[in-house]
């Protein structure tokens, strides 16, 4: 009997609660980066891998030099005339893709031209972007802010900027904002408070205590979701 009811108030709490929870299922993912000397590349391939995501390679249809002090001055021209560098391909199936990570090198300070292209040549709306970036020393934050700037139509996640393509970091933050795959589900997938015994959550999922287990307080009478030691229960409090 107990086993019925405590089955019947699981049920109740899954059916009702918009928990914080991470995404159990994000939806197709695609990784679309521009990379000019491979740091980029090799790190939205590690997101790809993480993210069972597709990659596409925002590749120009006039290549940068190769040399690295006349690919600054071309970088900088577009910059200040505004360029839009023109891109190879499209995205094949753009509509089946509900979540675009948007990766690229910091160049002068901000995004490179050919970001703007691809921004401007797809419908973002409904879409979910991230962005991502590598980088020497300055100008992430920037870099980010302009990716979520120029895809007004879509909703953003927390982005990431690497130095020069380094992986770390990588992991948490994609955890972070549920683009793993496996992320847990249900009441599970509850987020808990390492530090302390018990954290418990109203049924709008808001945290309404954190602390010891055998002090909870709650504001009113009531069921709540009460996680604590990776157990998760919903409970009558
Ligand atoms: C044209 C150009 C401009 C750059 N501008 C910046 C900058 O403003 N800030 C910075 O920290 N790094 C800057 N860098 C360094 C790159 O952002 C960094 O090396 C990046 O990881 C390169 O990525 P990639 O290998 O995918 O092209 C610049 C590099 C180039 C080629």
């Amino acid at each position: 009997m107990k086993k019925l009811f405590l089955l019947a108030v699981t049920a109740a709490a899954a059916a009702l609660a918009p928990l914080p929870l991470r995404a159990a299922d994000p939806g197709r993912i695609l990784i679309a980066y521009f990379s000019w000397g491979g740091n980029t590349e090799s790190l939205a391939g590690y997101i790809a891998a993480q993210t069972e995501g597709d990659l596409f390679r925002i590749a120009p249809v006039v290549p940068y030099p190769s040399e690295y002090t006349p690919c600054t001055e071309v970088a900088l021209e577009e910059r200040d005339t505004d360029a839009r560098p023109e891109i190879k391909e499209r995205v094949a199936d753009w509509d089946d893709y509900d979540v675009i990570f948007i990766g690229c090198p910091v160049w002068w300070h901000e995004a490179p031209m050919i970001i703007h292209t691809f921004a401007e040549s797809y419908d973002f709306s409904g879409k979910t972007v991230v962005p991502f970036c590598t980088y020497a020393a300055t100008f992430r934050d920037e870099t980010l802010a302009k990716i979520v700037e120029i895809t007004p139509e879509a909703d953003h996640l927390e982005g990431f900027g690497s130095v020069n393509g380094r992986t770390t970091g990588v992991d948490e933050w994609l955890d972070r904002i549920g683009m793993l795959p496996g992320a847990s589900t249900g009441i599970d997938g509850v987020a808990t408070d390492g530090n302390s015994d018990v954290t418990v959550y109203d049924m709008a999922g808001n945290v309404v205590y954190v602390g010891s287990r055998s002090e909870v307080s709650v504001p009113q009478r009531g069921l709540y979701i009460m996680r604590g030691q990776l157990k998760t229960a919903a409970v009558i409090l």
